[in-house]
């Protein structure tokens, strides 16, 4: 019978060291970090995921500065904002939540960010230095996911891992995180032929690909560690997973719920690079 993994609470750990570290930094440094968020429009879901997000800055004592644009914004104006932000010394992290409307181009404005103040971790400067393993920031979701996978004693050496989905957001960057730590890694996907019996083979399974119940207790190998990124509503409007929990946990030794999972982490995790990047700019001498 697997063990539930309780994000939250996991979180909580996280943000609390983050808090001893603000208190520091503001005595060495006379003032707080500043996390900067950009919301363009008015979509729902993104409105909540900024608002955890500003109200966990706020927990860990730093300053923050929201910044809501119109859905019809043009990309100049929120060029201009980006470069304004990169330019101002009292901001260490900018965070534009995706996705942006159709008429502004994500890659643009990722790229416009400055790599010191990537706190998503998103800039090309930063995915490259996840793969040339330099210092850099990493990605919030599969940074999250490795502390979960950690806090569980599982040591990934030599295991067998399956990563369902290849986004650049987590896909891509936990799989590479995953070899870090020397675990041999396979990537699934929409094309991916007999997905099931390369589920059975995964010691480790993380999920990302947001289609509710794509994988159940069938496709398990007994014992293995299930990480569910999915982020879905269900018929009757329930937040729910990637992965059938009710059928899935008997069979693996840990599993994450959704909510309650990888989301806090994630959340937990940005806190973490909003230090980093404090570190990095106050390093450069900006
Ligand atoms: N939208 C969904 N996930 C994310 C994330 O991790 N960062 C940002 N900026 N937007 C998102």
């Amino acid at each position: 019978m697997g063990d539930v993994i309780d994000g939250k609470a996991l979180s909580l750990v996280v943000k609390e060291d983050v808090k001893r570290q603000v208190a520091e930094l503001e005595k060495c440094f006379g003032r707080k970090p500043c996390l900067a968020v950009i919301l363009v429009g008015d979509d729902a879901a993104s409105r909540t995921y900024v608002g955890n997000k500003l109200k966990a800055a706020t927990y860990t004592g730093m300053d923050t500065l929201f910044i809501e644009l119109p859905t019809n914004v043009t990309e100049r104006v929120l060029l201009d904002k980006i470069v304004e932000l990169n330019k101002n010394s009292a901001i260490d992290g900018i965070l534009v939540q995706l996705p942006l409307p159709k008429n502004i181009n994500e890659a643009t404005i990722i790229d416009a960010v400055s790599p010191e103040k990537d706190v998503d971790g998103f800039h090309p400067k930063n995915v490259a230095g996840l793969w040339l393993e330099k210092d850099c920031i990493i990605p919030c979701t599969p940074a999250g996911i490795i502390r979960i996978i950690e806090s569980v004693g599982c040591d990934l050496n030599g295991k067998n891992a399956l990563v369902v989905g290849r986004s650049n957001i987590v896909g891509k960057p936990v799989a590479k995180l995953l070899m870090d730590r020397n675990a041999t890694v396979a990537i699934a996907h929409s094309h991916t032929v007999n997905l099931g019996s390369l589920c059975r083979m995964a010691d480790v399974l993380v999920v990302a690909v947001g289609k509710e119940g794509l994988i159940d207790g069938t496709m398990i190998k007994p014992g293995a560690v299930v990480i569910d990124v999915g982020m879905n509503r269900n018929v009757s409007g329930k937040l729910c997973g990637d992965v059938d929990f009710e059928s899935v946990k008997p069979i693996a030794s840990w599993i994450t719920p959704v909510p309650g999972g990888v989301g806090p982490m994630t959340i937990a995790m940005l806190m973490n690079n909003v230090l980093h990047c404090f570190q990095l700019c106050n390093q450069k001498g900006n």
